[in-house]
């Protein structure tokens, strides 16, 4: 590999939610020192970095992405020494820390906020977005993410604010260059504290146009991004990443660019939106058609190919976890862990890992009284107002609610799964019992120890990295196969995506040439048991016979 290979393309990042982690101090909530305790285990996995989602001071409205000071650890998760040391103890592992950063909006307990809602002249006032009115009609319909209007009223100043988010999420104006040059600081600060990196939360959301009903993708959206990379992360190794609901290939290209000035790379949702009604929303549930997620894999790793490049990812704290939604949590749920991160695995980018997908944790299906995501609690009272039965909206949480991905670590099968000494913020999910790290850990055929050897084989086969992809059986509608071929060698990558047995496409392989596989044998032939996976590894100077498998 050339020199210049920036580190992260052959990185594989961890997803921590810290309040769900490790609970070092009996409160029942996830905290940093939490974290250190369990830096060996996951060195121990094989990862590069620790992208964490926020932990600075926050009333914890949307659990820390209301941050109401961006230069310190709220107390539930520790203190800045804390941080401090835990960046240090990653590094002795050569384990770097990915922050979070909330740039679109502030939580409105943050100073900037309290100042700017005491009066028109205030120099605060124009770091967030207002506009006149009367109470009762706001300037517009726009909705708010988490339910209800977009605008509220502020009656000391006859003044709506803007929020794209929840009432306690007020909107940064972007377009005013001191709250530009205040978040360049910030980032600045946590550059110099030795970070590895930062995730740029609903970045593509800054440049909006409320007048215009404009979200993401507003006109200045890119100055915006090439003015912060010029003022802060520009020139060093640090990588970054931008969430962006609304990117296109073309979008994502520009963002990532590998000669260009604005992110390492970005999350793209596409395959995301997959399983809901065509112009519903997340809750309006639909069946996943295999062919439409080749389909999209299949144009994203195309189109950024050598233009940009990709993260990887099925799970996020905002996602249902991926062996329920995609794969199965009851008699497969071990086999069809694997297959899942066999496939995405075999792809251009750089993968992501969310706590506890690597154990095949499941979704929760909590009654509404263990539920505790805003979203989740808006959204019934939303529905229920709206004429949906009980059972109808908690089928939808229970499918998408992001509480599915927030539920306590499973270390143990013991009291909390190990969680917590305390009562934990959250329910832990009662099939801790069978599934935790505990148990899987030593156990060489466990999810654990799959991951683990994915990561190592990722990181020592260089087609992964290079290699160009092509589909394989586009329109085969139980089967996921393609291949990359970087010139010297292809991988084959072959997905049984159901319980049911398949068959596999044609390939010229033969013995030998299994590179990890999800049943203790690899695939006889073309045959595939359920929900079985594959990795083929062939140099392409030699000569192979005639196809195996007939
Ligand atoms: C992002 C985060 C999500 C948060 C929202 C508002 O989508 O991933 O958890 O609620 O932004 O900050």
């Amino acid at each position: 590999m050339e020199h210049t290979t920036p580190w992260w393309k052959n990185a594989v990042i961890y997803q921590i939610y810290p309040r769900s982690f490790q609970d070092s101090d009996g409160d029942g909530v996830g905290d940093l020192n939490g974290i250190v305790q369990r830096l060996d285990y996951l060195a121990g996995l094989g990862v590069d970095a620790l992208w964490l989602c926020p932990v600075y001071r926050s009333p914890q409205d949307d659990n820390g992405y209301d941050i109401s000071d961006y230069c310190d650890i709220d107390p539930l998760f520790g203190t800045l020494a804390d941080m401090e040391r835990l960046i240090r103890e990653a590094a002795r592992r050569g384990i770097r820390i990915i922050m979070d950063l909330v740039l679109n909006h502030s939580s409105d307990e943050h100073p900037w906020f309290l100042e700017a809602k005491k009066s028109r002249e205030n120099p605060y006032h124009d770091y967030y977005i207002w506009r006149d009115g009367v109470p009762g009609t706001p300037p517009n319909d726009m909705k708010a993410c988490f339910g209800g209007s977009a605008w509220t009223w502020v009656p000391e100043l006859g003044q709506y604010y803007f929020h794209q988010f929840s009432v306690k999420q007020p909107d940064l104006n972007w377009d005013n260059p001191a709250v530009r040059r205040q978040i360049y600081e910030v980032i600045n600060f946590w550059i110099e504290k030795g970070v590895g990196g930062f995730r740029l939360d609903v970045i593509d959301q800054i440049a909006k146009v409320p007048d215009e009903k404009i979200t993401n993708n507003g006109p200045m959206l890119h100055a915006y991004i090439r003015e912060m990379n010029r003022a802060t992360f520009g020139g060093t190794d640090l990588v970054t990443v931008g969430e962006t609901w609304g990117a296109t290939p073309r979008i994502a290209r520009q963002y990532s660019d590998p000669a260009g000035d604005e992110f390492s790379m970005v999350f793209q949702f596409e395959h995301i939106g997959l399983d809901q009604q065509p112009g519903g929303e997340k809750w309006d549930l639909a069946p996943l058609r295999l062919t439409e997620l080749k389909r999209v894999f299949s144009k994203w790793q195309t189109e950024l190919y050598g233009r940009g490049w990709n993260s990887l990812f099925w799970n996020n704290h905002d996602l249902p976890r991926i062996v329920s939604r995609w794969g199965d949590d009851g008699a497969y749920r071990e086999v069809s862990a694997k297959m899942l991160a066999t496939l995405l695995y075999g792809l251009q980018g750089t993968p992501y890992i969310y706590q506890g997908e690597e154990l095949g944790m499941t979704n929760a299906c909590y009654p509404l009284k263990d539920c505790r995501d805003i979203e989740t609690l808006n959204l019934y009272k939303e529905r229920r107002e709206k004429e949906y039965t009980e059972e109808e909206v908690m089928r939808s949480i229970h499918a998408k609610g992001r509480d599915n991905a927030r539920t306590p670590m499973q270390w143990t099968d013991g009291p909390n799964a190990g969680f917590t000494t305390g009562e934990p913020w959250i329910r832990v999910n009662p099939n801790h019992r069978q599934i935790n790290a505990r148990r899987q850990t030593g156990e060489p055929d466990s999810v654990f120890s799959y991951y683990k050897r994915l990561i190592a084989l990722r990181k020592n086969t260089p087609v992964v990295q290079n290699g160009r992809y092509e589909l394989l059986c586009p329109q085969d509608p139980d089967v996921f196969a393609y291949k990359r071929d970087d010139g010297k060698n292809t991988l084959y990558v072959v997905c049984n995506f159901y319980g049911r047995p398949a068959e596999g496409p044609l390939l010229p392989v033969r013995e030998g040439q299994v590179l990890i596989s999800n049943y203790p044998e690899p695939p006889a032939g073309r045959r595939l048991c359920p929900y079985e996976a594959v990795w083929y590894l062939c140099r392409n100077d030699r000569a192979d016979p005639a196809p195996s498998g007939q």
